[in-house]
């Protein structure tokens, strides 16, 4: 399974690869490069396959905003039946832009603002993820204010033991930032069903993303468990949810992706037993494989015994080589049949601007195109200007069919909300 969900999408067709039935020189001809590509049928499959083994249970998936943020991807994913999970008031502006409304969207987050309290509650969001007793009295006291009630799902850090490849990505861990300590759980719970304007619907937890073993949801969810128990003994009204966050693996490479029947083994009888209604939030398992960011070779070059493929993509369009090094696996468009090993860097005036050291690639040119591949979660929505480079373009594939979804920016983007001739203010 492991290939052909890594190749979703994206076949060679006539010697040169393809997503789905549109030529990648044929987008590469006409936006430009660098570009991301998204196959809307790989989403829909990914969608399809996860939904597929949570059916035994009531649950929905809220894909979480972050991994790909825009707008035509979040309007897919909710055509589907998705819901979102966001982490800010700017994910909560993209969600209802693309058309989702406040039943279908939980907010997440460490650090959520005054400002993006109020903007979510008139929203009329579905649930907060509340991550810290501070974050619950603020919470409480705006909701007041707009003389509202807050729905609220504690996010606990279970405190288990989570494998990923970086230790970035482990958020379930004790001593993480994120989430209410499991040993406090009980009493800012009760808090929550205790305060005049919160009201306690469920338990939360989101233990690490790019997540392959089935075990740390087992752990986590039986510790959820016996806090539904302790909370519905501490005299809760009102449990509805819970909420067992993403992080489900896909394959960059050799990596196992998760086993989604032993995913649904464990998550299914757990779900069950708490009698209440299943939340996930995939990011990665959604969008990942379904992308290829297309890039072009500038130059080749080499210099003290290294060899350089020199590209158009750099690390501000692509962070994740750098910033967690990330393997993705990169096919040339129309391959030339000769291997080289080499450094495949970008324009970017950092020596940590590689997608990949002293990797085997085909023999390419100049001019030539180059797909690196499962660069649909954390590549365009973790891109930057740095260096001043405008962001990519990216692009919707669906059938034979494709359409620019993020246009490529231009040099004026850059400056817009700058001046040149400052206006100060005094003291
Ligand atoms: C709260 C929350 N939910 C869901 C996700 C999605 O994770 P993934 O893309 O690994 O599924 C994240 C990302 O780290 C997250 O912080």
């Amino acid at each position: 399974m492991g290939e052909s969900v890594l190749t979703a999408g994206f076949a060679p067709a006539d010697g040169a690869l393809a997503c789905e039935g549109v030529s990648l020189e044929t987008i590469a001809h006409e936006v430009g490069t660098p570009v991301f590509i998204y196959s809307a049928g790989a989403i829909r499959d990914a969608y399809t396959r996860l939904d597929r083994v949570l059916a035994p249970v009531p649950h929905r998936l809220h894909y979480s905003v972050k991994a790909n943020s825009s707008l035509a991807v979040l309007a897919l994913v909710h055509s589907l039946g998705a819901g979102v999970d966001i982490v800010s008031g700017g994910e909560l502006h993209r969600a209802r832009l693309a058309g989702l409304t406040g039943p279908d969207i939980v907010f997440s987050g460490v650090g959520k603002t005054e400002r993006e309290l109020r903007e979510a509650l008139a929203a009329g969001i579905l649930l907060f993820n509340v991550e810290s007793e501070g974050e619950l009295r603020l919470l409480d006291r705006v909701a007041g204010d707009m003389r509202l009630t807050a729905p609220v799902a504690l996010r606990v850090n279970p405190e288990v033991s989570v494998d990923t490849p970086h230790h970035y990505t482990r958020t379930g861990e004790r001593g993480d930032k994120f989430g209410v300590p499991y040993g406090d759980a009980l009493a800012v719970g009760r808090l929550a069903f205790t305060l005049p304007h919160t009201r306690l619907l469920g338990l939360d937890m989101h233990i690490g993303s790019q997540v392959s073993s089935v075990d740390p949801y087992r752990d986590g969810m039986l510790r959820l468990l016996e806090l539904v128990d302790d909370l519905r003994a501490a005299g809760a009204p009102d449990l509805r949810y819970l909420d067992i966050g993403g992080g489900l693996a896909v394959t960059y490479d050799a990596e196992d992706p998760i086993d989604l029947d032993a995913y649904a083994a464990t998550v299914l009888p757990n779900a069950a037993a708490s009698a209440l209604k299943l939340l996930v939030e995939p990011g990665r398992y959604l969008v990942g494989n379904a992308g290829v960011l297309l890039t072009r070779v500038l130059y080749r070059k080499e210099g003290g015994g290294r060899e350089f493929v020199i590209t158009d993509a750099g690390m501000n369009d692509l962070l994740r080589p750098s910033h967690y090094n990330a393997y993705h696996r990169i096919d040339s468009v129309r391959p030339r049949g000769g291997r080289t090993r080499a450094d495949i860097v970008g324009p970017v005036c950092e020596s940590g601007d590689f997608v990949a050291l002293g990797r085997e690639v085909d023999d390419v040119r100049p001019g030539d195109l180059l797909a690196i591949r499962s660069a649909g979660a954390y590549g365009f929505a973790m891109s930057s200007n740095y260096n001043s480079r405008p962001r990519a373009a990216e692009v919707m594939v669906d059938g034979d069919r494709f359409a620019v979804i993020t246009a490529r920016e231009q040099y004026e983007d850059l400056v817009r909300r700058e001046t040149v001739h400052p206006t100060w203010r005094t003291a």
